[in-house]
């Protein structure tokens, strides 16, 4: 039976985008989407652009483009804000990243410098590697998310945008355990008055972005949303928020070879993956407490996946490591190896190699794209809280209390295409169609 469809604002206006770090991913995607807009450049990689959608059955042959069937705003209607603790415009801030060429930054130029970051909101005991000059001044917490909220409301003024969505591309931060100051709205601007220090910077962006109704996207590893003051915020405030840590790069590959290894019920004895990394970001993970909130994510994905539980005898004694080495000279193109030992038929061993020579940036950009893309419509199609549709973006997607996240890229496209399905009423595709065979 064919549901109806869920009503749906139209993408009116602008939308503005609050980038929260002006760095290599941010600025990718901006300048991103100004060479699309020019059509001198094309947006591989992104699901809102380039994917499609099957409705009905195989032998509709009934495919339209994702942007076709659900109201999502166009690329010429974003607009952009951003936040970083240096002043680098998102010119220089792209010619410092070194992932775009020069040549197409300069036919982008004027667009770009007109993007300044305002003045962030940092902690230096989060983020030690960093030195940032740009920063607010405020006696406490409390202050700084009051200038935040300012800062948004001067720019959908000066922008005019009609909505607005948040995301970290900021640094990852020092790891962070849930805290009681983390278990209440009350609680927690309470912290805030108090400089409490289980506070992170990235909380005190979310909680003005959630206060204000603004959806807020987590690319980064950090705890940030991850608590019951946040959550309620969002409930309160009828917010989506989603996360979190980008799905690219070498897990993006784990979570792609994974479920076909344990669909084919071969075991596997251990995985080591190592990486070599040269830019901003791998420098402040080059920090052991900020590495290790970046290490949790990593590591979190294959068990859901392989189910040791299930299956003991293929995954039970699995032994999972993660390295990530700063070495300057890549700049953001990293490079990964994975050495995967596994065995078969009567325990006979095999061995897989994976040399992924990636470009960070280029993968999470179209990532960025269709986040915001997403969790505007969401906003408009009025839900609220964790959006678990969008785990197909994300290293560790947040899920509801008592579930586990499902990694499964596979499984989570599925997800998503129909959550997409349910919103303009059409069936979800089950792939079961017994009647062709009948
Ligand atoms: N590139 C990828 O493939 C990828 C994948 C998953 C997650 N991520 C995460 O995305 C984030 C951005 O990655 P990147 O490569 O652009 O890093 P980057 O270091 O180039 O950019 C991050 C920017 O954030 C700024 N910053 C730090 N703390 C801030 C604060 N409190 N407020 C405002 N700005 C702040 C820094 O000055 C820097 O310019 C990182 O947390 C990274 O771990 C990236």
């Amino acid at each position: 039976m064919i549901q109806k469809p869920v009503a749906i604002e139209k993408p009116q206006g602008k939308l503005g985008v609050l980038l929260v770090g002006l760095g290599a991913v941010s600025t990718t995607f901006v300048a991103g989407v100004a060479a699309c807009r020019r059509k001198i450049g094309r947006p591989f990689g992104s699901l809102t652009q380039m994917g499609t959608i099957r409705l009905g059955k195989r032998k509709d042959h009934k495919s339209p483009p994702v942007k076709d069937f659900v109201p999502l705003t166009s690329l010429e209607d974003l607009t952009f804000g951003a936040w970083d603790v240096f002043p680098d415009n998102a010119y220089d801030a792209a010619l410092k990243a070194g992932v775009l060429e020069k040549p197409l930054l300069d036919s982008l130029k004027e667009e770009l410098t007109t993007l300044q970051p305002w003045p962030a909101a940092f902690d230096k005991n989060y983020v030690r590697k960093l030195d940032g000059t740009h920063t607010k001044k405020g006696s406490t917490k409390w202050d700084l998310a009051q200038q935040i909220t300012e800062d948004i409301h001067r720019f959908k003024e000066t922008s005019r945008a009609n909505r607005l969505n948040m995301i970290w591309c900021a640094s990852t931060e020092a790891f962070l355990s849930p805290h009681s100051v983390h278990g209440s709205i009350e609680s927690f601007e309470k912290g805030l008055k108090n400089n409490d220090p289980a506070i992170a910077p990235s909380m005190i962006y979310a909680y003005a972005a959630l206060k204000l109704g603004i959806p807020f996207s987590n690319g980064a590893p950090n705890l940030t949303v991850d608590i019951p003051a946040m959550q309620q915020l969002a409930a309160e405030t009828h917010t989506p928020l989603s996360g979190k840590d980008f799905k690219t790069g070498q897990t993006l590959m784990k979570t792609i070879i994974a479920p076909g290894l344990r669909a084919r019920l071969l075991g596997i004895h251990g995985w080591f993956s190592s990486n070599i990394l040269g830019n901003r970001d791998g420098e402040v993970l080059d920090d052991p407490e900020n590495f290790k909130t970046k290490e949790e994510s990593k590591l979190s994905v294959l068990d859901t996946i392989l189910q040791p539980e299930l299956q003991p005898e293929l995954y039970g004694e699995l032994y999972h490591k993660v390295r990530i080495n700063y070495y300057p000279p890549r700049g953001d193109n990293k490079e990964s190896w994975d050495n995967i030992d596994i065995f078969g038929w009567l325990d006979y061993p095999m061995q897989l190699k994976i040399n992924f020579l990636c470009r960070d940036s280029i993968l999470a950009a179209p990532i960025v794209l269709d986040l915001v893309l997403f969790m505007d419509l969401a906003k408009r199609a009025g839900l609220k809280g964790i959006q678990e549709w969008l785990s197909f973006f994300y290293k560790s997607p947040m899920v509801a209390e008592g579930l586990y996240p499902e990694h499964n890229l596979f499984v989570q496209q599925t997800k998503l295409k129909n959550t997409l399905r349910h919103l303009m009423g059409e069936e979800p595709i089950t792939h079961l169609e017994l009647e062709y065979n009948e």
